[in-house]
């Protein structure tokens, strides 16, 4: 130290910076937390209340699903679900996560969406989903913090090398030193791919998750939903994905229309149990009104989910004396598709 003999010394005018001696240490496990998108996590509070089956619905397809989640020694490593918009994708992605959460078999969830600026994109879905994993299992959390303190700019690098240092390598080690327990969760969900931007990136995901998984065995599997958009079909249709990859269309072969007509039953009874004052006319609502209620929904649970909070609203709309807005009857019967948003703008405005 250059003042180690110095005696009495006075110092005026002077700026000493301290250029050794103990630094703040940036922890791995912070820096990941940082980059994460808490917003598309299955339990965040901004997609509270998100959609989910409602009871009795959709019974098969989470049967499959969970058959396929509990089967440790499943052939595929990845499930496809596709089906149109509206179909209820995301309300089976969500149901299976809730479910898996409390069975403990969840590893990591990720929720895209289009129109919410921080889950449109690939950015930060490794941070996310290799966050969520680390607290599944916390075994894992000094192999991944090693790696992200090794390189701070691990998360500004692409997506398979972000892929290889966060997820492959880790799993891989743990495999090798014997650190997972046998039951440690492998479900990885990414719901709405098509939602992430970029019809190239949402490929290149694809293909990626299929190398890690074919190449280097890491002991996840993934439940991918989507639209059928080409992009996505193509990259499943490679060889290597097509060999991971079990397929469940969300098409009339699950029978939504059961499943529609269960919903829809169940939404009217909660609507007359809420609202006990009122006197409903004997057999309200007709089974006709049910099934073209049924019939209009095409299968796709969006339009009768719709057409059912709209009917709980104007539900409370009559409860403060505005009985002669739109009759029973027409509500459970003349809205169509098409229309559907415009009449509940028109309502809206007339009970104002
Ligand atoms: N099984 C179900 N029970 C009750 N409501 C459902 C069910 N499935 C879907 N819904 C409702 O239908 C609407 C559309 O469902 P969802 O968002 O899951 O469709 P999606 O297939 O993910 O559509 P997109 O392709 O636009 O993402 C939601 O409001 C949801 O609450
Ligand atoms: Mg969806």
């Amino acid at each position: 130290m250059a003042f180690n003999r110095a005696k009495n010394s006075v110092f005026y005018g002077c700026n000493f910076n301290d250029t050794g001696g103990s630094r703040t240490r940036i922890h791995g496990i912070d820096y990941l937390r940082e980059s994460i998108v808490a917003c598309a996590l299955y339990n965040s509070k901004e997609r509270f209340d998100p959609p989910k089956c409602h009871a009795e619905t959709r019974v098969a397809v989470l049967e499959s699903i969970m058959a396929w989640v509990d089967h440790r020694q499943r052939t595929s490593s990845i499930m496809w679900l596709h089906g149109p918009a509206g179909a209820g994708k995301s309300a089976i992605a969500q149901t299976i996560a809730e479910t898996c959460a409390k069975a403990k078999t969840l590893c990591a969830a990720f929720f895209f969406s289009r129109t919410a600026s921080e889950r449109n994109s690939v950015d930060r879905l490794l941070p996310t989903l290799v966050y969520q994993i680390v607290l599944a299992i916390p075994s894992l959390e000094k192999l991944v913090t090693d790696a992200i303190e090794k390189d701070f700019t691990i998360f500004s690098l692409s997506f398979p090398e972000q892929l290889q240092r966060l997820i492959v390598n880790p799993l891989r080690e743990a495999v090798e030193q014997k650190l997972l327990a046998e039951n440690s969760p492998q479900l990885i969900i990414i719901d709405g791919l098509d939602e992430c931007a970029g019809s190239d990136i949402q490929k290149s995901i694809l293909s990626e998750i299929s190398n890690a998984l074919t190449v280097f065995n890491i002991p996840l599997c993934f439940l991918i939903s989507s639209r059928p958009e080409q992009a996505i079909r193509q990259a499943f249709n490679t060889s290597c994905a097509q060999k991971l990859t079990a397929r469940l269309a969300l098409d009339n072969s699950f029978d939504p229309e059961k499943d529609i007509d269960t919903f829809v039953r169940s939404k009217f009874n909660e609507i007359k149990q809420t609202h006990q004052f009122r006197s409903y006319p004997p057999g309200w609502p007709t089974d006709d009104a049910i099934q073209t209620l049924v019939d209009r929904s095409s299968g796709q649970f969006v339009y009768a989910s719709v057409v059912m909070k709209y009917l709980e609203t104007i539900s409370l709309q009559i409860r403060r004396g505005q009985e002669n807005i739109i009759s029973m009857k027409k509500c459970s019967t003349v809205i169509s598709h098409s229309a559907l948003y415009n009449i509940i703008a028109i309502t809206w405005i007339m009970v104002k």
